[in-house]
Order: C-alpha cells, then sequence, then structure tokens
C-alpha cells in the first residue's frame, strides 16, 4: 500500500455515525472518500460537504450523502490533504487549484486532520509554491503588488488558458522558497483588495495522519 493509500485510509477511521463531515480534495483525501464510501455501504449514517466539484463527483459516484455547507451547520470534521506542513501544523495547502473553499469549510468545522504522505513535512514552509486565489477583473494589479514585493508570482494555467477555479477565479503561485514570517505574509495577503483567499492554512489542523512506508502516525496538535 502507498503512503497516500495508507494515511487516506486510517483517518476515515475518525468518522462516526451521526457526524457531518467535511471532505477535502485531491489524491490522498481520495482514499479517505472511498473507504467512507464502503463504510457508508456498511451503514454509517452521515452528512458531508464537499470541498470541489471533483470531490463531490467522487462523493457522489460512491453514494456518499452530501449536503451544501449552508446546509450543514457546524461540521463536526473535515479531512483533507496538504502540500507541505510544518512542525506546527502550519501547511500550504490548494496544489489542486481548491483552497478557497477548503478553507471555508476547514473554518466551519469543529476539527480538521490533513491527510499526508512524509514527503510532504518540511522544517519550513515555502518549497511548495504558494497559490493565491484571485479575482479575474484586475487580476494583473494584484499580480504587479506581488512581483514588486519579491514575491516571484506565476500565473497559473491550465494547458493554453488560464486556470479556473471552482468559484470562477484565477490563481497567482508564488515561488518563494522559504517562508521566514507565515504569520505575517497570512496578513500581508489578506489585506490585499483583489485576493479572495491563500493557501496558507494558520492554526486550522488539530492532527495530521502522516505515511511513512508501512508506518501510519497520527499526530495530533
Ligand atoms: C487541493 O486544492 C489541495 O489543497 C490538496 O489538499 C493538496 O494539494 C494535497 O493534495 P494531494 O493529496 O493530492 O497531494
Amino acid at each position: 500500500m502507498n503512503e497516500k493509500q495508507l494515511a487516506g485510509e486510517k483517518a476515515a477511521e475518525f468518522v462516526k455515525n451521526g457526524m457531518t463531515v467535511g471532505l477535502g480534495t485531491g489524491s490522498t483525501v481520495y482514499y479517505t472518500i472511498r473507504r467512507i464510501g464502503e463504510m457508508v455501504k456498511e451503514g454509517l449514517t452521515i452528512k458531508a460537504v464537499s470541498t470541489s466539484s471533483s470531490t463531490t463527483r467522487l462523493a457522489e459516484s460512491l453514494r456518499i450523502p452530501l449536503v451544501s455547507i449552508d446546509e450543514a451547520g457546524k461540521l463536526d470534521l473535515t479531512i483533507d490533504g496538504a502540500d507541505e506542513v510544518d512542525p506546527a501544523f502550519r501547511g500550504i495547502k490548494g496544489g489542486g487549484g481548491a483552497l478557497f473553499f477548503e478553507k471555508i469549510v476547514a473554518a466551519a468545522s469543529e476539527r480538521s486532520i490533513w491527510v499526508v504522505g512524509s514527503d510532504k513535512l518540511v522544517d519550513r514552509l515555502g518549497r511548495f509554491p504558494l497559490p493565491v486565489e484571485v479575482v479575474p477583473f484586475g487580476y494583473s494589479q494584484v499580480y504587479r503588488r506581488l512581483f514588486d514585493k519579491g514575491l516571484n508570482p506565476k500565473l497559473r494555467m491550465s494547458g493554453e488558458n488560464r486556470y479556473i477555479t471552482d468559484s470562477g477565479n484565477y490563481i497567482i503561485d508564488l515561488q518563494l522558497g522559504a517562508i521566514g514570517d507565515p504569520e505575517a505574509l497570512n496578513d500581508w495577503l489578506n489585506g490585499i483588495t483583489g485576493v479572495v483567499e491563500h493557501g496558507l492554512f494558520l492554526g486550522m489542523a488539530n492532527a495530521v495522519v502522516v505515511a511513512r512506508q508501512d508506518i501510519v502516525e497520527v499526530k495530533e496538535r
């Protein structure tokens, strides 16, 4: 079994009867969702909230009952992947482009668990490009501010076209190398008009399920 599958399936053990569960996006949480699908087939009763169109398609194919985030009220638990996780459980997310809905769902959850292979654990965030979601109107103005600040912005493309998120926005990836002060960068990005959200998830994960080769560990904050 590969690390993604091991971590993903382990996290499904945290899902209990009667819960409202946020379903993240990506190739690791894919295994969680697949396992939850089996548990539902075996009689588990839950309501789930999706974080992306791809996760909605997967959950529907597995007959996992979905509700909208507005119908859901408070979520008990969200399980999601991450692109990087540091020792303080700060993370970069959004490699798959779903960061905006992922952050909304995580913020509405009592508890968030990330599922990762060991390659996602880092001492310092920033080697993975930090996604910044921006509204299309005036995006080049935001791009210029990011460029002037020396943040090495790159507009995300999908083939010849600009990449478009589920909420109709663009993504600008920042090639930072290392982020010295994630909280300061978080605050600065949040202050830019035209930025919808970004992939720094600070203080949001309560636990990380990490697989290293064939060993899986649950790290609690
Ligand atoms: C989706 O936008 C991301 O936040 C994913 O959660 C993240 O990229 C992890 O994905 P993988 O599990 O596929 O690496």
